[in-house]
């Protein structure tokens, strides 16, 4: 276990945002974990747990212990019946992992291609794209405990996983690092197609049955298409969540504004689409300071080079706030802003 002072954290999240951490320890396995816990000093600290920064908004030097998790290894640890069961390391790069998965012949992952982040970052804001949410995939996962060092394995019951949400944003939120994550692929494989995006490719290439490898360019394609690459232009991803609301408020909604983008949702409730709606307020390509709205899809913030995180939060203010003023809705940041 190596302990580093005054670290940049700027290669560290995808925003390229800069602040500094205090303290910085990398940890590759539970044992790492566990002497941070236990260490008479690194115990006390207040911890930040860092995976691949793809979802964190820096708006300050961070005074906490900074825990970079570097937990590595993907491998096959169960064939059922019905499923492969394949373990990764919460440091491994997400896409590494559909990757591998892929190319092992265990496909299930190919809707969720080129979501940025780590493996361990994956169940904390239960990562969803074209049709297919993390929890949909979820096994289990292994976590230590920061407050006593003990190991505990949680199931998809225990994490509470909602949209874009799970019991390590809630209750757990700081108190545990995730090191390994299972995930169930269901065999046979089937597609997931019925995302509009998917079915438009499916109709214009004239491919009725896709492989798992055709969903997955599908997919790469369409996200290289209208989301900016995070190693070249920085970003965190989905800047808001889309808003839910019950049927009478999009019913008010739409009937100011017919042309909302809305989803039913199987709850009855329906789900507003937030970059619709940013857009139709004109921010398309707008900027604060260095921080600006994606020119392809107005969902996305990004860096345009020397964003700070308080440009980005007074951007993200005025959309807001905007928003509130033409639709009477709330919209809520998705990443952690620290
Ligand atoms: N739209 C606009 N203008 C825009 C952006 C979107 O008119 O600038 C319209 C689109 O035409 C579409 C609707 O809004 O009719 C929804 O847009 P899109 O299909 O692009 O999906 P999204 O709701 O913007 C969500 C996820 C993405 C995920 C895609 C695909 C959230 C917060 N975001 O975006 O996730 O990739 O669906 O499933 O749920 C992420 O979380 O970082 C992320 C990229």
């Amino acid at each position: 276990m190596q302990i580093e002072t005054g670290v940049s954290l700027k290669p560290y999240n995808t925003f390229s945002l800069p602040a500094m951490a205090r303290t910085l320890v990398r940890v590759t396995s539970d044992g790492d974990v566990r002497q941070v816990a236990r260490h008479p000093q690194l115990g006390r600290a207040d911890k930040f747990v860092l995976g691949g920064g793809s979802n964190i908004i820096l708006t300050r030097d961070m005074p906490q212990l900074v825990l970079k998790v570097e937990v590595r290894g993907m491998r096959l640890v169960e064939v059922r019946h019905d499923a492969w069961i394949v373990e990764a390391g919460a440091g491994e790069s997400w896409q590494a992992l559909v990757a591998f998965t892929l190319a092992q012949g265990w496909p299930g992952l190919e809707n969720l291609a080129l979501i940025p982040g780590t493996v361990g970052a994956s169940p904390v804001q239960n990562i969803g794209a074209y049709g297919v949410e993390l929890q949909d995939r979820f096994d289990s996962l292994d976590a230590v405990d920061l407050a006593t060092g003990s190991g505990l394995t949680l199931h998809a019951s225990d994490c509470a996983f909602g949209y874009r949400d799970s019991v390590f944003k809630q209750a757990l939120a700081g108190r545990c690092v995730i090191t390994r994550v299972r995930f169930r692929l269901p065999r046979p494989w089937q597609p997931v197609l019925g995302y509009l995006e998917l079915e438009r490719k499916r109709a214009e290439t004239g491919i009725d049955a896709p492989g798992a490898q055709q969903v997955f360019d599908w997919v790469c394609a369409i996200r290289h298409a209208k989301l900016p690459d995070p190693a070249v232009i920085g970003n965190a991803g989905s800047f808001f969540k889309n808003p839910v609301v019950s049927i009478e408020q999009c019913r008010d909604i739409t009937g100011r504004d017919p042309e909302v983008v809305h989803y039913p949702m199987p709850d009855g409730s329906v789900k507003l689409a937030a970059g619709w709606m940013i857009d139709a307020c004109g921010w398309k390509g707008k900027s604060v300071g260095q921080a600006g709205v994606y020119e392809k899809q107005a969902l996305v913030l990004v860096n345009r080079g020397h964003a700070t995180g308080s440009e980005v939060m007074l951007l993200a203010a005025a959309i807001q706030e905007s928003v509130y003023g033409r639709f009477g809705i709330r919209l809520e940041a998705e990443p952690v802003v620290v």
